[in-house]
């Protein structure tokens, strides 16, 4: 069990908006103190730059940053040299396609996608496929939607070359069998590429165990700071990938007429990094894994399945992951936008999302204009679900007023 008492008094969002029951962490989660607090730390005690400054308050500020890429790397069992810093989950995803996907990927290959990808994870992939002649594949959703081995393997064959899958849906909350799916990927000579912006400030991992070949993740849905993202790769393949932004800091020697650069992760981070952030993002690993993965998952899904259980008793709510395996509720009020629902929620200080959350494909997978979705933390409470349920009452009893 989470002390959710205890943990509150480090989100101090809480001391501004003590009314707000916040059910919006798949978007942003609140960020930590010890968070705030070593960013601040660096930006007022010491501002300077890294991997430049021939004095000391430089060797300290790299110290701090290539310190916060050593902690990321124990985050997720990584080697150090594995992480590369970028600017989010959305960055991490696109230097994969950039890079490896146009310089590798052509005629006659296969990439793999789903219909339960982020925006993030599946444009970058519709891209390459657009410039090089690679084919995209998508795979069959089972009934519930979700990912599953068998739809999976409908899909494989022995052109694939790329699978860029999520391992937790935004929209569903589903946690894909991603271990068996990189497995067969293997098996064939594909890469994985895993989508963990849902499921690294959720659930324990373990990059070595799970063997993916990629895996992304950003800094802001962890407790930590917006701008910041990790861009997981196994270092053969980072040291083939070229770097696709050029220009400060990741050159080795520049000539008129030919360049070198520095090797992974640092060919990848061009110009002055996100130090502050990194910094941050380092302090939000540690958090959150102080407090315990396996503590976090079970206490989120336990949250949201108290909650579905009560909305189940609501008329006119659908809900559409009844068995979600996380803290993500998507639900709608029957034949009310998302948007006009969202207003009752707002109304009674419940902060949820509404639209097509980055995920138009799953939306029309479930034929609809959008949703409504809460999604729970470590933050959250039993008091957090009892108001988020009276207000999806309170919506349901308003809008049947129009039916
Ligand atoms: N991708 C984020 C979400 O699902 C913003 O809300």
């Amino acid at each position: 069990m989470l002390d959710v008492k205890e943990i509150r008094k480090d989100f101090k969002a809480y001391l501004k908006h003590p009314n707000m029951t916040y059910l919006d962490s798949g978007a942003s989660a609140l960020k930590a103190a010890p968070v705030v607090d070593i960013m601040s730390e660096y930006l007022y005690y010491n501002g300077s730059n890294v991997h430049r400054g021939v004095y000391s308050l430089s060797y300290e500020a790299t110290n701090e940053y290539e310190n916060a890429r050593k902690k990321v790397a124990d985050f997720i069992n990584a080697d150090f040299e594995e992480i590369v810093f970028t600017r989010g989950a959305s960055s991490a995803l696109n230097l994969v396609a950039l890079s490896y996907g146009l310089s590798f990927l052509g005629e006659g290959d296969e990439i793999i996608s789903s219909e339960l990808e982020h925006h993030s994870n599946q444009m970058p992939w519709l891209n390459v496929s657009q410039k090089t002649g690679a084919k995209l594949k998508y795979v069959p959703l089972d009934a519930e939607g979700r990912i599953t081995v068998e739809g999976f393997k409908k899909v494989l064959s022995n052109k694939t070359k790329i699978v860029a899958l999520n391992q937790v849906s935004n929209v569903m909350g589903y946690i894909s069998p991603i271990e068996e799916i990189i497995k067969l990927a293997h098996e064939v000579g594909a890469l994985v590429i895993v989508d963990a912006a849902q499921s690294a400030p959720h659930m324990k991992i373990d990059v070595k165990q799970m063997d993916c070949d990629f895996l992304a993740f950003s800094g802001h849905k962890m407790c930590g700071p917006t701008g910041i993202g990790v861009l997981y790769g196994k270092k053969k393949l980072l040291d083939k990938m070229p770097p696709v932004e050029f220009g400060g800091d990741m050159a080795e020697d520049v000539y008129m007429d030919k360049m070198s650069f520095k090797d992974a992760p640092y060919k990848f981070e061009t110009g002055t990094p996100l130090i502050a952030e990194a910094i941050g993002l380092g302090a939000a690993c540690e958090y959150i894994a102080s407090i315990g993965l396996d503590k976090i998952a079970c206490h989120e899904n336990r949250l949201a399945k108290m909650a579905i259980e009560e909305m189940k008793k609501i008329p006119n709510v659908k809900i559409y992951n009844p068995n979600t395996d996380t803290g993500v509720i998507s639900f709608n009020i029957e034949g009310v936008h998302p948007h006009d629902a969202a207003s009752v929620f707002d109304k009674n200080g419940v902060c949820i999302r509404a639209g097509h959350h980055c995920a138009e494909l799953i939306i029309r997978w479930l034929d609809v204009v959008g949703t409504l979705r809460a999604t729970f933390y470590l933050y959250n409470d039993e008091e957090d679900v009892k108001r988020f349920v009276e207000s999806v009452k309170e919506a349901s009893d308003f809008f049947s007023m129009f039916m």
